[in-house]
């Protein structure tokens, strides 16, 4: 059930969905980050009348995220969410980042309200657009009276925060969330439900630094064939406060880069391992030297080791 009377409120951060190229042919040589959000609302006649409002937060291409960004992002986030006459906000934003910001925003603010991403793998200009539908579904999902929680909308489908990953480059389809699933499909406006809402506690903004520098430093490295313990030992005499290690298969480490990491933890670097192969998760055992990120992407398990640096310093 909608609630059509409510303000939902969206706050653009650029992406291909507000990209723009000279020729509509043209699905990968465009400029992510032009066009305004309040533009690419009015793109969507469905939404015209509505109850909208829009802000424009940032206007980048997400590979260029910063944690600066991040957090203004929440701060926004948090004020409407806490203003009675809003039910939901959506948030515009690249599709090569949309998962760590998505898990970003769920830790700290852990909404009671819906606060849904969404993007497109087609520039505004584009013969197939996928933008305005999306931005339709993602308005759609924001007014759900049921939803809640950090999800992402894109091509017919809602993801939580925790499970979304992007696994292709190029594909309209190029979301999923793994074994867990959709939570939901979006038919003609209406959710068809299949799994709980992402809940959890939130951390709060509070420790969160609105000064990007002042965030710990948290690197990733991936375990190889000839991986070297050296790029470990560069890392940590560079500073970094945690590394996630993108590891083989259920966790495991080259036995160079394995001696290297439990070294830099035993001097007080933090560490976690997750899995390059981008599905499932590390199945820890008794005794394992190095933390598991359970079904956490290496990207994902940053986001989790900085703000767990934050708040345990
Ligand atoms: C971006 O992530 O900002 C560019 C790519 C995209 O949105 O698909």
């Amino acid at each position: 059930m909608q609630n059509q009377a409510a303000t939902v409120v969206v706050l653009g951060t650029g992406g291909t969905i507000a990209g723009r190229s000279a020729n509509a042919s043209d699905n990968v040589g465009y400029t992510a980050g032009q066009v305004g959000v309040t533009q690419l609302l009015q793109a969507v006649p469905a939404l015209a009348g509505a109850p909208l409002e829009s802000e424009q937060v940032a206007q980048l291409d997400s590979k260029d995220m910063t944690h600066a960004v991040w957090r203004d992002l929440a701060a926004r986030c948090a004020h409407h969410l806490a203003r009675a006459e809003v039910s939901g906000v959506v948030v515009t934003h690249g599709t090569d980042t949309l998962e760590e910001t998505a898990w970003f925003l769920q830790r700290v603010l852990a909404p009671a309200k819906p606060l849904v991403m969404t993007a497109a793998m087609r520039p505004a200009t584009a013969l197939q657009a996928d933008g305005p539908q999306n931005l339709l579904d993602a308005v759609a999902v924001a007014r759900h009276a049921g939803a809640r929680g950090v999800v992402a909308v894109l091509d017919g489908r809602v993801h939580g925060a925790r499970d979304v990953r992007k696994v292709h480059p190029y594909r309209i389809d190029a979301f999923d969330s793994g074994d867990a699933g959709a939570i939901a499909a979006i038919e003609e406006g209406r959710l068809r439900c299949f799994r709980p809402w992402p809940e959890g506690a939130a951390l709060g903004l509070e420790r969160v630094p609105a000064d990007g520098s002042a965030w710990p430093v948290v690197e990733i490295v991936t375990s190889h064939a000839g991986a070297r313990g050296a790029a470990v030992q560069a890392l940590c005499d560079s500073g970094a406060h945690g590394l996630v290690v993108a590891c083989t298969g259920n966790g495991t480490v080259h036995r160079e880069l394995e001696a290297a990491l439990v070294t830099a933890q035993e001097r007080g670097v933090r560490v976690l391992r997750s899995t390059r192969t981008r599905a499932g998760r590390v199945i820890g055992v008794a005794g394992d030297a190095l933390p598991s990120a359970e079904d956490l992407t290496p990207e994902k398990a940053r986001v989790e080791l900085m703000l767990s640096l934050l708040s345990r310093p």
